[in-house]
């Protein structure tokens, strides 16, 4: 088989990369590991930048989105039992978009049904040849059969543990890590939002966050130990734990109702140099990791698949090379701004084992400066929003 474009990965980056070069008659084919059904079980955050809305919409993929997304102008903080509002629109002339991850992959996978793109699921043995060469390829087993993509560009979208980024040598890339001594505990519930807006919460127990998937289901996190397993936190301890940790009147609002999905992950900055190799080219997760405190995941993500796509446009229609030989050097300035908010907001709100009394005043120095200053306001909105592409 051969394409021009092979995507390796069928989550949001490479299914918005490969409805993005569809529109434009590039031809793709998606590879994904596992079943349409389990990529679409993946419960995932859901705050979109402006960015990605407009990337979307681009894509043809912004309809459902815009019809049932909950516009966001802004974000309360909390701390010490006081809280203060983050006005995104004020700020910055932008807002946000809350729309479920999962409900952006379901409709670009529905568009690429419609668009007739090819798609191989429960993939395996995914392997990259040639990468260094003008004539890349990609084998795989697919029902049980040996199958051999050729194609001249690979996008390695298949997430941390995805084979791309290990197909670049290991002495020709540079990998920057730092983990977290702590996890999020997320639960999903049928339950109205305790507020409008989301509430990140810096209390002496620990991080709390409350977020939605909508007006009848809360998203809603608290800092744990990553030694915990979701078996230990029955419903009843975890509602009492998020109310301690969230200003009274927040909690006295609180409704409570039994767990549709209960999960812990462990935080991670990661970063990969350079983010392509020959004719390989990683975006997503593949090439970075960002704690969620920032909701920056999908949107870091969104910012590679722009300049990928608008860099084989160039390619493929004039042969013009420049884009994709300066796709890593791009790309890797807008990820580390991103990866320092992400890292900057983590370290704001969360209880940090190590953390002496003067660490201590020091966060909350920072969020009653946050508090009192528009301008330090203005800095946490601007990237909260999204940095430009
Ligand atoms: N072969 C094919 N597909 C693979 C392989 C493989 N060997 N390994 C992993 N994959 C698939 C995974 O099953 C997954 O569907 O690659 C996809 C990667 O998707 P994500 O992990 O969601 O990463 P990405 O598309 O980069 O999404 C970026 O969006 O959903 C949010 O927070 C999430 O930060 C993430 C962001
Ligand atoms: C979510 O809704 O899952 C969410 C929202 C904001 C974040 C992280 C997660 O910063």
């Amino acid at each position: 088989m051969r394409t021009q474009v092979a995507i390796i990965g069928g989550g949001p980056a490479g299914l918005l990369l490969g409805q993005l070069l569809l529109k434009q008659g590039i031809e793709t084919v998606v590879l994904e590991r596992r079943s349409r059904e389990y990529v679409l079980a993946r419960i995932r955050a859901g705050v979109l930048e402006t960015g990605l809305t407009e990337l979307a919409a681009e894509a043809g993929v912004a309809a459902r989105m815009q019809a049932e997304g909950l516009v966001h102008d802004g974000t309360l903080l909390a701390y010490d039992d006081r809280s203060f509002r983050v006005d995104f629109e004020t700020l910055t002339d932008k807002t946000v978009l809350v729309y479920g991850q999962t409900e952006l992959t379901k409709d670009l996978y529905d568009a690429r049904d419609a668009a007739g793109g090819t798609t191989f699921f429960n993939c395996e043995d995914v392997t990259l040849h040639d990468i260094e060469t003008e004539h890349p390829s990609v084998t795989f087993t697919h029902d049980g059969q040996s199958k051999t993509i050729l194609c001249d560009v690979i996008a390695g979208c298949d997430g941390f543990h995805g084979p791309s980024r290990q197909a670049i040598p290991e002495n020709k890339r540079r990998e920057y890590e730092k983990t977290y001594p702590f996890g999020w505990l997320g639960i999903l519930s049928r339950t109205p939002p305790v507020d409008e807006e989301l509430i990140y919460a810096n209390s002496s127990r620990g991080f709390a966050l409350c977020s939605m998937r909508g007006t009848e289901l809360s998203r809603y996190y608290i800092q744990c130990p990553l030694s915990d397993s979701p078996d230990d936190w029955e419903d009843a301890r975890f509602w009492d734990e998020l109310k301690r940790r969230l200003p009274e009147e927040a909690a006295d609002h609180l409704v409570t109702g039994p767990s549709i999905d209960k999960s812990i992950a462990p935080l991670r900055s990661f970063v990969c140099e350079p983010m392509q190799y020959g004719r390989l080219f990683l975006c997503g997760d593949a090439a970075h990791i960002v704690p969620p405190t920032g909701a920056k995941g999908l949107n870091t993500a969104a910012g590679d698949v722009s300049y990928l796509y608008r860099a084989l446009m160039q390619f493929y229609s004039d042969g013009d090379t420049h884009g994709l030989e300066t796709y890593s050097q791009i790309a890797l300035q807008r990820v580390w701004k991103t990866q320092r908010f992400s890292w900057w907001m983590t370290n704001l709100l969360h209880r940090f084992p190590e953390q002496s009394e003067f660490d201590l005043r020091m966060q909350r120095a920072e969020l009653a400066y946050l508090e009192t200053s528009e301008a330090a306001r203005r800095n946490l909105a601007v990237s909260y929003v999204g940095l430009p592409y």
